[in-house]
């Protein structure tokens, strides 16, 4: 039994997480989480309270992280301001969190000699073209595009640095794109589902072309604690599920499955510096730690989204209005 430390963990990665280690370890955790608009103490409801404690608090406070890396075994990293759109609006929240912040905790880790695991993103490597047949590995060179993802790629080289540097015990994954429950209204998948829901007609950027690799947050989850048994320090793990997907594809998909004519959709301005693919070779993770991905039928896995935010309007209708008030300032 260990003592986890996660950060971000009232977002939407982060909380699957702690019920992830909930359900399948005997682990206590402690989430810190700035309950920014993107978190959510609804998204952490019914966990043991014995099991998981939340502290309101912002991992760029150096006393109140010293406090909690004193008491914890291991730190999960998710905290981040993730998304893209709100980067290229507002990019100052950006390097206070995603560098800033994650240097507070690489500076706790090294007083501490704290296990430190972070969260990354594919986006780190840029865009492929459509037509590519290479995907991205460990050993693609870091190329980000937007503000999000330039923070983000930051962020992934002060660990780096604080491994070879100060002997930190530190791994890194750099996952594709989530789906499932709990997620922000303001991402992809989220927004056209209420946006049905709500008898708005979903918004694709552009033409649509743009290609995501998407993977259940539950199959994020189960790799990030593979990697936290068994990955070895100072290495880096690509975490995907061969799940590219293009945009309309994704969006004439979830038209289908909530029974409407699958054309019925706008196409609205494009994303300034689009990234147009991504994709992910996880042979590393899946080789040398064993991991696999469980949800092998997206259709599947987004149709139990579906029926998710069919069921809990009450946890996501608070942003709605908010979020697309925003994204119809910008012609999206
Ligand atoms: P999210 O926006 O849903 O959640 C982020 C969480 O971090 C929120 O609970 C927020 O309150 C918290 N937070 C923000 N700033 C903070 C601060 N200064 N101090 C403490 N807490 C703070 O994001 P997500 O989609 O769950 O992403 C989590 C992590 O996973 C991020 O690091 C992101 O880069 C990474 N990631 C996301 C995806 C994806 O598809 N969503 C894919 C790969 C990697
Ligand atoms: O690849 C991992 C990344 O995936 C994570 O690092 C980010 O935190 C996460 O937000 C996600 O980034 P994207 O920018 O790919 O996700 P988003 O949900 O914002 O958009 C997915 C695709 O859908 C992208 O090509 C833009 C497009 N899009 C998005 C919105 C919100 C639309 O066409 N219409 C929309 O309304």
């Amino acid at each position: 039994m260990a003592h986890l430390l996660v950060t971000g963990g009232a977002g939407f990665i982060g909380s699957n997480f702690v019920h992830h280690v909930v359900a399948h370890t005997d682990h206590t955790v402690t989430v810190l989480d700035k309950l920014t608009y993107a978190g959510n103490e609804a998204s952490l409801a019914g966990l043991p309270e014995d099991r998981v404690d939340l502290v309101v608090g912002d991992i760029a406070d150096a006393e109140l992280v010293d406090g909690l890396f004193e008491k914890a075994d291991a730190v999960v990293h998710y905290a981040a301001e993730s998304h893209n759109d709100n980067s290229l609006h507002d990019p100052r929240p950006f390097l206070d969190t995603n560098i800033i912040g994650t240097y507070t905790l690489l500076e706790a880790a090294r007083r501490h000699d704290t296990r430190l695991h972070h969260i990354s993103t594919d986006e780190v490597y840029g865009d492929l073209e459509l037509d590519d047949p290479a995907r991205f590995t460990e050993h693609t060179p870091y190329n980000p595009s937007s503000p999000y993802s330039s923070t983000k790629a930051g962020s992934d080289l002060l660990v780096r640095a604080w491994v070879r540097s100060f002997g930190v015990r530190a791994t890194i994954s750099n996952c594709s794109n989530n789906y499932g429950p709990y997620q922000h209204v303001e991402k992809f998948i989220p927004r056209q589902i209420t946006n049905v829901l709500r008898g708005i007609r979903p918004k694709l950027y552009g033409k649509g072309e743009n290609v995501r690799d998407w993977i259940h947050a539950d199959d994020h989850s189960s790799a990030v604690l593979t990697i936290l048994d068994k990955g070895e320090i100072g290495e880096t793990y690509l975490i995907g599920a061969d799940g590219e997907k293009d945009n309309k594809t994704v969006v004439e998909l979830i038209l289908q499955l909530m029974g409407h004519s699958p054309d019925a959709y706008d196409h609205v301005t494009d994303r300034a510096g689009h990234d147009l693919r991504y994709a992910i070779d996880s042979t590393k993770l899946r080789t040398e730690l064993g991991w696999s991905p469980t949800y092998r039928d997206f259709e599947a896995g987004l149709a139990a989204t579906i029926d998710w935010y069919r069921a809990n309007e009450a946890w996501w209708a608070p942003a709605k209005d908010g979020v697309e008030a925003f994204y119809a300032s910008k012609g999206q």
